[in-house]
């Protein structure tokens, strides 16, 4: 059964925009409407059957407009099916889960989503931005961490899930 899906990102430095395109492909794929957009841009989640939302974690907090997309939909969200993600660790540390910061705890459990899937980053000289980022970019945490056949894995357990539950 296809299904409305948004995938909805925030991001800084580009990794977890191409991430979001990356779990949009896939749920393509499997035959659903996906919409993928910056979550700045997204006015409405009513339309949608499901949502899939990530965000960066820079200094273990996420994108603040991630967050404020949590509280402002909070109530339209509960009534859809979520699949929270979030894009950070790097180099040595890559496949180390993170935590949700408690702010998103709070906010995932209000609105009934499981805990965040934890995805390792990019960090890149290039797309750096910020005098912290371009500095840690010349070290060990530099480079692309981002494991696509694990995010297409993942997309494809949602939308497994999507096609049982018919919601
Ligand atoms: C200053 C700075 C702080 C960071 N803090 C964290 C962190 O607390 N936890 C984590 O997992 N990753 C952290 N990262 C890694 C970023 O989350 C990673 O590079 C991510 O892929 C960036 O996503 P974006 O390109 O979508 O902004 C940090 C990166 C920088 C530059």
């Amino acid at each position: 059964m296809s299904r409305k899906v948004l995938v909805t990102y925030a991001t800084k430095m580009g990794a977890t925009a191409s991430i979001a395109a990356a779990i949009g492909t896939e749920l393509r794929k499997a035959g659903h409407q996906v919409d993928v957009h910056e979550i700045t841009d997204v006015k409405a989640v009513s339309e949608y059957d499901a949502v899939v939302l990530g965000s960066a974690v820079y200094l273990h907090r996420w994108r603040p407009e991630a967050v404020e997309f949590l509280r402002r939909h909070e109530d339209q969200l509960r009534t859809r099916r979520v699949w929270l993600f979030h894009s950070g660790p790097l180099g040595p540390d890559k496949d180390q889960p993170q935590t949700m910061p408690p702010n998103v705890a709070r906010l995932a459990d209000r609105i009934g989503a499981a805990p965040a899937m934890t995805f390792a980053g990019r960090l890149d000289p290039d797309s750096a931005r910020g005098f912290l980022a371009r500095r840690l970019a010349k070290g060990e945490l530099a480079g692309d961490s981002r494991d696509w056949q694990r995010i297409a894995d993942w997309a494809n357990d949602i939308s497994t899930t999507l096609v049982r539950a018919g919601t």
